[in-house]
């Protein structure tokens, strides 16, 4: 059966959410689900904003055939091309073989890559400011290369003033009967959904996400419709979202806390970590969180490490190199062009330890690292001289983080 939420005079929400999916692109794991978002314009011309996931496109072509009521669809705007939000765009062409496609030059190249269709005569092939009159409402097209893929666009609607905003401003998680996000506590838990899926799926491109950011900036918004997770439309808490896209888009981070990155085989590591968690405690350090690297999924670490500003990590030495989970965590880090954060190291071996070595090369090849202390060294287990060196690295760390709570 049908349901659709009306979102504005003519605007209708028409995603749907998926609650089987273990893994989000087969990677990160969705224990909340996630929704696809699309929106019907229903205008003098009738707008599709979007499609979506095969996993929901069933309920979705039933919600848009109910909406359009025997009317024609007119325009299909792709923002982004990826099987997420466009896997149901040849079904919909085939229920609606008149529609126009809207989407950029790169846009029409992945059409052409996942779809066999014929489309001539039916795009509209648009560029950074092109615009398209459908009555009372006139969408602008906004380019947002690589957020997060190539042919992604932005649309604004400047007679309801809603950005459109494709991956942006998007987050994990279904959406279960509240459309909007001052309908749900958002800052107490779905933020660090929303953080989780920005540092893991667009966070490597801060640049081109600086760039959308700025040219937002200049629009008029009264509300954020992404394509996934809710949508926003209270000034305070648009104007909170963004200040969160700022911060991560330029790598800084939100919170002035420590976390404790781990990996321990047999537990000698774990406690000098727990020595460690110990003495910044004492130390009257606040919010301090340690994740052993091989039991948490590395989306969740990628999202921690993002938003504390005082890192540790404390590795194993394996195969004369870095304990593999914790080598694929910071590679993870790497490719996400990581930085701007102050970072201790400690590392554990139990005849020749290497793993400090290796990630210090790891924290070096990335940009504005600042490193605190020496690396700890140990074998195997924590002897009196290292828990010297651990409180002294304390010391160090909670100067440290009182001196940026002070800038
Ligand atoms: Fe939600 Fe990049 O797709």
């Amino acid at each position: 059966m049908y349901q659709t939420v009306k979102i504005s005079d003519d605007i209708w929400y028409l995603g749907s959410s998926d609650r089987r999916i273990a893994k989000f692109e087969n990677c990160f794991p969705v224990p909340d689900g996630v929704s696809y978002n699309s929106y019907l314009v229903l205008d003098e011309k009738t707008v599709l904003l979007d499609t979506v996931d095969h996993a929901v496109s069933g309920v979705f072509l039933e919600n848009l055939a109910h909406l359009l009521n025997g009317r024609k669809l007119d325009y299909i705007i792709v923002n982004h091309m990826e099987p997420d939000h466009a896997a149901t765009l040849a079904d919909v062409l085939i229920r609606y073989p008149g529609a126009t496609v809207v989407g950029t030059a790169k846009t029409f190249v992945m059409i052409r890559q996942f779809f066999e269709l014929n489309l001539q005569g039916k795009i509209q092939q648009v560029k950074e400011g092109d615009t398209l009159c459908t009555g009372r409402h006139t969408f602008t097209f906004v380019m947002a290369p690589m957020v997060h893929w190539p042919e992604v666009m932005v649309t604004y609607d400047q007679h309801a003033k809603i950005l459109f905003s494709a991956d942006a401003f998007g987050t994990f998680g279904a959406l279960n009967g509240n459309i909007f996000a001052d309908h749900v506590a958002f800052d107490r838990y779905e933020i660090s959904e929303m953080r989780r899926y920005y540092a893991n799926i667009v966070g490597k491109y801060g640049t081109q996400t600086q760039t959308l950011l700025n040219k937002a900036l200049g629009l008029e918004i009264e509300m954020i419709c992404p394509l996934h997770g809710p949508v926003w439309r209270v000034p305070k808490k648009i104007e909170w979202l963004i200040g969160k896209y700022a911060k991560w888009a330029t790598y800084k981070p939100e919170d002035h806390d420590v976390v404790i990155f781990y990996s321990s085989v047999y537990g000698g590591t774990e406690n000098a970590c727990e020595v460690l968690a110990n003495a910044l405690g004492e130390l009257k350090v606040r919010g301090i969180k340690m994740y052993d690297v091989s039991v948490t999924d590395v989306s969740y670490l990628v999202a921690e490490a993002f938003r504390a500003s005082h890192l540790v990590f404390a590795a194993t030495t394996y195969n004369n190199a870095l304990f593999p989970a914790m080598a694929h965590f910071i590679d993870d880090l790497k490719e996400h062009n990581f930085q701007n954060r102050t970072v201790a190291v400690m590392e554990n071996g139990s005849w020749a330890p290497v793993s400090g070595k290796k990630m210090v090369e790891y924290f070096s090849a990335m940009k504005n690292i600042t490193f605190l202390g020496q690396t700890i060294s140990m074998k195997s287990t924590v002897k009196e001289d290292q828990r010297t060196q651990i409180l002294a690295l304390a010391e160090e760390i909670a100067a440290s983080v009182e001196e940026a709570d002070r800038r």
